[in-house]
């Protein structure tokens, strides 16, 4: 029996992956104008990394992680996400000492996660993500929010809903947290096994269960609204007023909490709205990260950033129809008829190649017409055709396969002339 692909993973093919290749370029050129550097990170790392900075209460550490032990019997883990890996590589290489601040960085890379595979969830997906760490300045709260919002704005997606919250500080959280309890514990019994477990080591995690969504203790639970201190309350209306001034729209959500437990202060996510979409409308989320540097051993460092997967960003532009074509033409294929054709051939594709234009000829003994066939299957922009004839004289028969005019030129001639060709019609 052939062997089948793991379960929640996917082969990206010919075909396929040039809208990767395109989506992956927007990336770069928006991370490139908004001055965010692409940093690399391992794809494992200590598992101890993700219990400290992800949070050991969170669905992600306790059922979603691939964990293995090495020969050397140390606990590694496939990263689940990115931020807890670029705080750790921030912390390893004293990014923070650098004279640039504060730091901005920008991934893009497979994550892997043990979920129930459907359709927007998979074991295996991509992340697109940014982090900046060292400003504790709402302004860049409001320029990581104004990245993603370009970004799904320049791939054409439309029906965006951009959702904001405040998680608040330390103390803000600390008296939410109490509130919280106090609102649960009596009756805490009637929810699930996780949402027992959470009450007393992350209650906010409750607001986020899915199980227990329509108890009627969740919509009645006090919102983190009330808890804000005077400082928070002011760092999000500014952050809502820079929102405003750039003209993105947003709404404010108190029961946005994240799944993850690194949050303070300004919490997003991205949504798309679409029946087509199935059940998956989140395309994005992140928030504001305070302390997720010294939780991993750094000094004290305030960070923002998010992530994104790009099978969701590809879902989204499927049911909204906006996936633009993409056409792989080549520039030439060169036809040869006979032995001594064929051999001139191999040199004349790698002599093209060199010279930068793309070129390509047969290797399965096609006759002529099949050839012609091959080229035309390739969108081929220009076909060389070279037999014994032409061989002799020294030429070669240039046909423009758009405009079906054709040139006899030179053989010694071919590469300048049809760089000639090319440039020229990447001109007009
Ligand atoms: P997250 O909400 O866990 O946050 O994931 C962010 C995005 O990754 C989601 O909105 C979704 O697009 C995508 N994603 C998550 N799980 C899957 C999956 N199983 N299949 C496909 N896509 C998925 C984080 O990962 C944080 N590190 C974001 C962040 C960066 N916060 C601050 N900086």
């Amino acid at each position: 029996m052939a062997i089948q692909i793991p379960r929640g993973t996917q082969d990206i093919l010919p075909g396929d992956v040039e809208t990767w290749q395109w989506i992956e370029q927007k990336a770069y050129d928006l991370c490139r104008r908004y001055n965010y550097q692409e940093i690399r990170v391992p794809m494992f790392e200590h598992t101890e990394l993700f219990l400290r900075g992800v949070g050991d209460t969170t669905d992600i550490v306790q059922k979603e992680m691939y964990t293995f032990e090495d020969r050397g019997g140390r606990s590694l883990t496939l990263r689940p996400e990115g931020t807890a890996s670029v705080t750790r590589a921030y912390v390893s290489n004293k990014l923070y000492g650098q004279a640039n601040q504060p730091t901005k960085l920008f991934y893009i890379g497979p994550m892997f996660r043990y979920e129930r595979p459907q359709s927007g969830r998979m074991r295996q997906f991509v992340q697109f993500g940014v982090e900046a760490l060292g400003s504790a300045d709402p302004a860049i709260d409001a320029e990581v929010l104004a990245l993603v919002m370009r970004f799904y704005e320049e791939l054409g997606l439309k029906n965006l809903k951009l959702v904001i919250n405040s998680l608040g500080d330390t103390d803000s959280r600390l008296a939410h947290r109490e509130a919280l309890v106090n609102h649960f514990k009596p009756r805490i019994h009637e929810f699930c096994n996780d949402c027992q477990d959470r009450l007393e080591k992350n209650p906010l995690r409750i607001l986020d269960c899915k199980k227990d969504r329509d108890h009627e203790l969740m919509g009645t639970a006090p919102s983190i609204h009330d808890y804000l201190s005077t400082e928070s309350k002011a760092y999000f209306e500014k952050v809502q007023s820079y929102l405003t001034a750039l003209n993105i729209p947003f709404v404010v959500d108190a029961t946005l909490v994240r799944g993850l437990d690194y949050y303070n202060h300004t919490a997003f996510e991205v949504m798309v709205d679409g029946e087509a979409f199935g059940a998956i409308t989140t395309l994005c989320g992140g928030g504001r990260y305070n302390g997720l540097v010294e939780e991993i051993g750094g000094p004290e460092t305030p960070g923002i950033g998010f992530a994104l997967s790009i099978e969701r960003a590809i879902m989204a532009l499927e049911a909204q129809q906006a996936k633009p074509a993409h056409n792989q033409a080549i520039d030439c294929y060169v036809v040869t008829l006979g032995e001594a054709a064929k051999d001139k051939g191999v040199e004349l594709v790698y002599q093209l190649r060199n010279a930068g234009i793309s070129a390509e000829k047969d290797y399965l003994d096609r006759k002529m017409k099949g050839q012609l066939k091959a080229a035309d299957r390739l969108h081929a922009k220009w076909t060389v055709i070279l037999g014994e004839d032409e061989l002799a004289v020294g030429k070669v028969n240039v046909k423009n396969m758009e405009t079906g005019e054709q040139t006899d030129v030179a053989l010694t001639d071919l590469v300048s002339h049809m760089k000639q060709q090319v440039e020229g019609g990447n001109e007009s």
